[in-house]
């Protein structure tokens, strides 16, 4: 089994509770999110390889580390998932970026796929697919699936990045793809009858576009 690794940071944690907040504006929502994204990236970098570069400093010749391996790609699931990839890009600016398009129907929860745009080879690059909600888990595993049955993304390169995250949504996705490690800033408690995370934060893409 991959990994589940939930980022609780002090920092990531105080940022959380603001967005978690009602009465946090749409401005400060969408700025906060792409904060905390920023500072899950540190984390989900943590096992990138490094490779030996010699280099001079201005006193001596010395042999340092850069980042080596394969080439990156951030995909975030449309529309809130877009709320994450400035703060992610910022720290890994040479990634490239995919996106995926897809939502859940408000009564059937069915998901409705309407855009795939990704890097003409995102088979060879280790894949950050990012969404600020994992509820159920249905769009994540689609998402998951599009990469790997019609790209050909190898899912032992897929890292699935959200801000909250329900145990029913983990488990989906942890028994469709079990070797696709899941980092999360916080695992709430459940979902409720409709499938909004409880105690959550909303609906992601609402607040972070300022629509109903
Ligand atoms: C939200 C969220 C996830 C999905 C999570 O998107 O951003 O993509 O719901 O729910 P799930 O795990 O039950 O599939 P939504 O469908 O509301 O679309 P939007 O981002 O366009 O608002
Ligand atoms: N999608 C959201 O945006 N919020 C939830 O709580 C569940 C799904």
């Amino acid at each position: 089994m991959a990994k589940f690794t939930v980022v609780d940071h002090p920092l990531i944690q105080h940022k959380l509770t603001i967005i978690r907040n009602k009465n946090t504006s749409t401005k400060v929502f969408r700025e906060v999110t792409e904060e905390i994204a920023m500072l899950m990236a540190y984390e989900i970098t943590r096992d990138l390889p490094l490779e030996d570069v010699e280099i001079e400093t201005p006193l001596i010749k010395t042999t340092q580390k850069q980042i080596a391996g394969k080439k990156l790609a951030i995909v975030p699931i449309l529309r809130a998932g877009l709320g994450m990839v400035d703060g992610i890009n910022r720290l890994i600016p040479a990634a490239r970026i995919g996106h995926i398009g897809l939502y859940r129907e408000h009564e059937t929860l069915r998901i409705v796929e309407y855009f795939a745009k990704l890097p003409q080879d995102i088979d060879e690059r280790r894949v950050f697919v990012v969404d600020p909600m994992l509820a159920t888990g249905g769009s994540s595993v689609a998402a998951l699936t599009l990469l790997t049955e019609k790209y050909g993304v190898d899912p032992h390169q897929i890292t699935f990045v959200c801000l909250v995250a329900a145990p029913e949504g983990v488990k989906v996705v942890q028994e469709a793809f079990p070797m696709v490690d899941i980092y999360t800033a916080a695992l709430d408690e459940k979902l409720d009858e409709n499938s909004y995370i409880l105690p959550g934060l909303g609906d992601a893409g609402d607040r972070i576009f300022g629509t109903k």
